[in-house]
This record gives C-alpha cells, structure tokens and sequence, in this order.
C-alpha cells in the first residue's frame, strides 16, 4: 500500500476496516474531538464491529486546542489505554484533529501509522493530504510539525451534511484555487451552477479534482522547496483579507479571504501574464454568488498593500511583492515580482468585480 493513497467513497466504515487489515495493525485508536465525536462518530461506526471495539480518545474542538497540551493528553492517553508499536490511529476530524492526530501519532513511540478520515471540506481536499502535521506553539501557527503522511486517507462526502454553510464555503476557497492549478475543465466543474448548490454528494467529482491535483503538486515536491509554492495562489492577497478583517469586528474565514484572493491573482494574471478574461469573469461572477461582496473591511488598499509587503510567510519590505500567477489554468507562474501601481490596480478592479 502507497502511504499516501486515497479511498473515496462514502462507505467509510468498510474502507477503513480494510485499510486497518492490510496495514497489519492490532489496535485501533480513533482520534476525534468533541463535535466529531457527537456528530461523526456514529456514521463511522456503524456497522464495523473493529471500529466499534476500538478506543476513542476525544480532544478538545477547534484551532485554538491545536496544542503542545492536547498533544501531552494524547499520547498519555495512548500509553494508558495500551497503545504499542503495532497500533494504530484514525484521526476522525477537520484539518485541527487530522494535523493534531497525525502528529501525536507520528511521534508516539517513534512513529505509528495513521488513517485520516476527514469531516470537513476543507479537511478532505487540504489538511488530510500532503504529510504536514503539526501543533501551534509560542503563539505561532504550525510552529512544531512534522512531515509524516497517513497511512491512508478516506474522503467521502458523507460527514459534510452537518457542516455549516460557512464552514462548506470556507472548504470550497481551496477547491476553487485547485481547479484554476488543474485545466480549464476543473475550473468548470467548480464554477458549475450544481456544484455547491446540489448537496453533499454532488460535491464527490470536485473532491476528486481537487484531492488529486494537491497530491499531484506535493508529490512533485513533499518538502516545499519550489513548485508546492504553487498552492499558495490566492494566499497573497487572501491573506492580506484576512488579517485586515480581523482588525474589524467581522473576521473573513480564510477560505472566503482565499476565494477573494483568488479573484485578485486572476485579474493579475489578466494583466501580466496572457490568461484569458473568460476564466477570470467567470470565476469572479461565481465567487460574488457564493461569497458576497468583498467585506466593507476589507476596502483599504493601502493598508492590504502594507500587509502583503509584511505577510509573516514571505517578508517583501524591501523588493515587490512576489505573486503566483496564472499563464492558463493549470500553468502557474510561481515568484512573480508584482509592481504595487499593478497590485493596487488588480485591487481596484477586484473590488468592482466582486
Ligand atoms: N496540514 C495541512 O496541510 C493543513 C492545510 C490547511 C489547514 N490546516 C489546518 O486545518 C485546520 C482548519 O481545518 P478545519 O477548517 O477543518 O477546522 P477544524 O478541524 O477546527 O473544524 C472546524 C469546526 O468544525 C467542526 N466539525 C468538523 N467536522 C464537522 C462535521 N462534519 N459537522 C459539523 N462540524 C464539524 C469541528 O469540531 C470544529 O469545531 C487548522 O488547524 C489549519 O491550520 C492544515
């Protein structure tokens, strides 16, 4: 078995029962947190007499538990409730318990595999794939991780009927950014009038798009070191969203800035790098539908400017603000030095378009 393959398919419980077999593992160790727990759980367990005897350690829900002290009660919990080498862990959750479980497993014991079992959008098509796992420390987001892909990771469209609309929207910022790092046929299925408006099931074809083409671009580099740099399209300007609405009393969720961000790295790409208005039109009308106008507080283009030169992840203050562009979809151009005249103007004709 590849490490890092992936089962889609919304008989989860059965997928995961075969995975545990083939991986030759003789104790199963499910890792939720509380809402996973209450609303996940029993769909995983269901009909699957080893999950149903496998223990469930819960932690503590959201990003802000994503902890060196969750980490701590995890593996205390393992060793206590007889975890060994030959364990395994199922790390039933969003992207917090995927990156928090991957990397208590990864470290327990110098190592046990792991199984993700994603229940969130954003989870299945980024955080339960790629091998990053990690904790938030000294105030710092993903500051202690490791490189460690699961053993396997089972999406399925099943967990997503409980999710919020906002939580979904958020997911679907990264679907859409790997649709436009796929062809123009993905960004097609994104953008089509059924795919967020269909239910969970209709959303299975843009799992697949888009869980394939971030393994496909972390394949070609699982240490971050160049083309990976690919996947922060939208991020430059999203970014810039996020942490200018955070100052006002309505914070933008980061798939939403990314969404946005999207748009500006389109109409840059227009400008600078030969891709077709059609994409860029297409992708801003469904972005408007589906995510509203650009927030009020998000309007001051001196201040997003500022905050681009400033991004924690690539300090511009002394040269311009490198960009991923797009020649077409699919064909990025990462480290594209960007003038801030054309950055304030691409923010200029964003804000009319969105
Ligand atoms: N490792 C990576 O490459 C990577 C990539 C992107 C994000 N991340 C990380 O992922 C996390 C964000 O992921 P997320 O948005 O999935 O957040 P999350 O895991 O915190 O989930 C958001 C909320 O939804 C709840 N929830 C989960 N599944 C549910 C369901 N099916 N129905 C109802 N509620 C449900 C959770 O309990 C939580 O309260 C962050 O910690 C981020 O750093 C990691």
């Amino acid at each position: 078995m590849n490490t890092s393959a992936i089962v889609f398919t919304d008989a989860v419980a059965p997928a995961v029962e075969r995975l545990i077999a083939e991986s030759g593992a003789g104790s199963v160790y499910i890792i939720a947190d509380h809402n996973t727990e209450r609303l996940c759980l029993p769909l995983l367990l269901r009909g699957s007499s080893l999950l149903q005897q496998a223990t469930v350690l819960t932690t503590p829900a959201g990003d802000r538990h994503k902890t060196l002290a969750a980490a701590a009660a995890l593996w205390d919990a393992l060793s206590a409730r007889g975890a060994t080498r030959s364990s395994i862990a199922v790390c039933l959750g969003g992207g917090m318990v995927t990156d928090l479980g991957g990397f208590v497993a990864s470290t327990f014991k110098r190592g046990i595999p792991y199984i993700n079992v994603p229940t969130t959008l954003l989870g299945a098509v980024d955080a339960s794939v790629g091998g990053k796992t990690g904790i938030n420390h000294g105030g710092l987001k993903n500051e202690i991780g490791v490189f460690a892909p699961p053993y396997a990771t089972v999406a399925g469209t099943c967990f997503f009927d409980t999710l919020p609309r906002e939580q979904l929207l958020s997911g679907y910022g990264e679907v859409l950014k790997h649709a436009l790092l796929t062809d123009a046929a993905a960004v097609a299925r994104a953008i089509a009038p059924d795919a967020l408006g269909g239910g969970s099931e209709a959303l299975m074809p843009v799992l697949r798009d888009s869980i394939a083409t971030k393994m496909r671009i972390v394949a070609s580099d699982p240490r971050e070191k160049g083309p990976r740099k690919a996947l922060n399209l939208g991020h430059t300007a999203g970014h810039a969203f996020e942490s200018l609405a955070l100052t006002s009393r309505k914070p933008l969720p980061h798939g939403h800035a990314v969404a946005f961000g999207c748009v500006v790295a389109l109409v840059l790409s227009r400008m600078l790098a030969g891709m077709d208005s059609d994409v860029l039109y297409a992708v801003a009308a469904f972005v408007r539908e589906h995510y509203g106008h650009l927030p009020a507080g998000c309007a001051d283009h001196p201040e997003l400017l500022r905050l681009m030169h400033h991004d924690k992840k690539n300090n511009y203050a002394s040269g311009p603000v490198n960009f991923v562009l797009l020649n077409a979809p699919g064909r990025p151009a990462i480290d594209t030095p960007v003038a801030d005249t054309d950055i304030t103007a691409a923010l200029d004709i964003a804000s009319d378009l969105l």
